[in-house]
């Protein structure tokens, strides 16, 4: 891709699943890719696996004081930032009934609240610099009615707007988009459904399959580069399908 090179990428939830995919991708670009992620063990194994990472940083994407720090930590190693891959999240499938008003929150607090705290971080940065690219971590559950995910399907919708929001706000100096994947194989979805759940995702997608991390990351890329200079405020759908005929999966 076009313009990557020795950029300075920072990626949220990047010490497994698809924020690592993203990572391995950037650094086969050229770019200078720092991770952040809550998950201390996790990125311990991320730095030994990955050579070439430009650092890590471990801070919980809902905690703003944390979120702050880290990025004062990110200071140190470089004077602002071009890309930032806003992908941390989590997921809890319950019952709309028995969704607990604790469970709402920390879903709301992580997918939603964490990422504005870190998109402003980074979006201040980039203004001081000549541009950048903000990448937010949607979902195609940010889209159509998923059962079973009323926290989560909330979340990635204000992500999407709130996409839309900065994208008029930040331009023309600063893209900002959306990514809204549909069923990709990470250790999220293996800890959710079971082999069987997983068989029935794999038979409503018309690509019969799941989805890599790798495809997500190589959008990632696409989106931060420069053959994506005249695209922003915009969602995009990677899900093999799924939902163009409207119909969204009930699994
Ligand atoms: N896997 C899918 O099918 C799918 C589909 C659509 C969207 N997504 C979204 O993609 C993103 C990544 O999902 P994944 O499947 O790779 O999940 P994953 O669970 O495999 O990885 C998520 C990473 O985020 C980190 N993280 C979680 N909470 C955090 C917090 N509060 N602060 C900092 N880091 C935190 C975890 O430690 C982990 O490293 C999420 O936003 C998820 O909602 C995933």
């Amino acid at each position: 891709m076009k313009g990557l090179k020795n950029k300075r990428i920072l990626i949220t939830g990047g010490a497994r699943g698809i924020g690592a995919a993203t990572a391995a991708r950037f650094l086969e670009e050229g770019a200078r890719v720092f991770v952040l992620d809550c998950d201390k063990a996790a990125l311990r194994s991320i730095e030994k696996e990955m050579s070439g990472l430009g650092g890590t940083v471990a801070a919980d994407v809902s905690d703003v004081e944390a979120v702050n720090h880290a990025f004062k930590e990110l200071d140190c190693f470089i004077q602002g930032l071009d890309v930032l891959v806003n992908n941390a999240g989590i997921s809890i499938r319950h019952p709309f009934l028995e969704v607990a008003p604790d469970e709402w929150l920390k879903i709301i607090n992580v997918n939603l609240n964490g990422m504005f705290y870190v998109a402003q971080q980074a979006a201040r940065r980039m203004l001081e610099g000549e541009e950048g690219v903000i990448l937010n971590m949607g979902s195609t559950n940010g889209l159509i009615g998923y059962p079973y995910y009323a926290a989560y399907n909330a979340s990635k919708s204000g992500v999407i707007e709130l996409t839309r929001s900065m994208a008029l706000e930040l331009a023309p100096k600063v893209r900002v988009n959306a990514v809204c994947p549909g069923y990709i194989l990470t250790p999220m979805q293996e800890a959710e459904y079971t082999p069987q759940m997983l068989r029935e995702c794999e038979s409503k997608v018309p690509l019969a399959r799941l989805g890599k991390p790798e495809e997500v990351a190589a959008l990632f890329a696409f989106l931060a580069s420069d053959e994506a200079r005249f695209i922003t405020g915009q969602a995009f759908v990677i899900d093999g399908g799924e939902i163009a005929g409207g119909l969204a999966s009930q699994t």
